[in-house]
């Protein structure tokens, strides 16, 4: 087997989560912007006779996206484990992969993304959890401010690299890796 079992179940199951991560931040920036909700509200409230303040219409439009938002810290709690079972398999795994100095230079540079998505996603855990639960850390709220920036900054690198990603490896399938894809399924070679 190429990809034991347990890998291919982690690899699609961080995909999935990542995925995930991915669709609830678009859906913030977009059809759930408090900015662009609290005026919908506004000029359809004031249609119909009601006036209400821009502060009142931005509690409004954050109360909509709340049960969204719920899903970026239960797909991070996720993440969090997935992290954790990668770490595991770094150890415990029985995949046969090729030992990076047996790889073409176009592989290696491959795999040195994998670290950099690897290094990105435990960085956007800890800081995630850390914005999550900053006053149990005994966080200040400026600091947990500053956390944050940096992990909507750092969000660039995971939304640039999913669709190389998906992409690199649909050209490789067509190229000269035949049965890429599916050897993340089905664990052949
Ligand atoms: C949905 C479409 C996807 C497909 C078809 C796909 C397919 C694959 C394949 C075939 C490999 C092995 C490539 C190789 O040998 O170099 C791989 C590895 C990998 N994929 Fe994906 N993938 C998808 C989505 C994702 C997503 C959304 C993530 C999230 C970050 C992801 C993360 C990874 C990582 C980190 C590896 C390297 C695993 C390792 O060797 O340590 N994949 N993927
Ligand atoms: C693929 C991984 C992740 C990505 C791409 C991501 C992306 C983002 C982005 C872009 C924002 C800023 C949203 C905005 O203000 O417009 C954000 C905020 C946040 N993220 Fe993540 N995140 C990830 C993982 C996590 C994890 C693992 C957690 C931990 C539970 C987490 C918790 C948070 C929290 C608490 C906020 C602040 C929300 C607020 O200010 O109300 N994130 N994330």
């Amino acid at each position: 087997m190429k990809y034991s079992i347990q890998f291919r179940i982690w690899h699609w199951l961080h995909a999935t989560v990542v995925l995930g991560l991915l669709g609830t931040v678009l859906l913030r920036k977009t059809f759930l912007s408090w900015r662009t909700n609290s005026e919908i509200l506004m000029t359809k409230l004031s249609e119909i006779s009601i006036e209400i303040t821009a502060e009142q219409a931005k509690v409004l439009a954050k109360a909509v996206r709340a049960g969204m938002w719920e899903w970026h810290i239960i797909l991070g709690y996720a993440l969090a484990f997935l992290i954790i079972f990668r770490i595991y398999l770094y150890f415990f795994d029985t995949s046969k992969k090729e030992s990076f100095s047996s790889l073409t230079l176009h592989k290696k540079a491959v795999h040195l993304s994998y670290y950099i998505i690897y290094a990105t996603l435990l960085f956007m855990a800890a800081s995630g959890l850390s914005i999550y639960f900053y006053q149990d850390l005994g966080l200040l709220k400026e600091t947990a401010h500053d956390i944050k920036e940096i992990h909507e900054f750092t969000f660039n690198i995971v939304m640039y690299f999913v669709p190389l990603h998906i992409i690199g490896v649909i050209v490789a399938e067509n190229k000269d890796e035949k049965g890429l894809i599916s050897s993340m399924i089905n664990g052949k070679e």
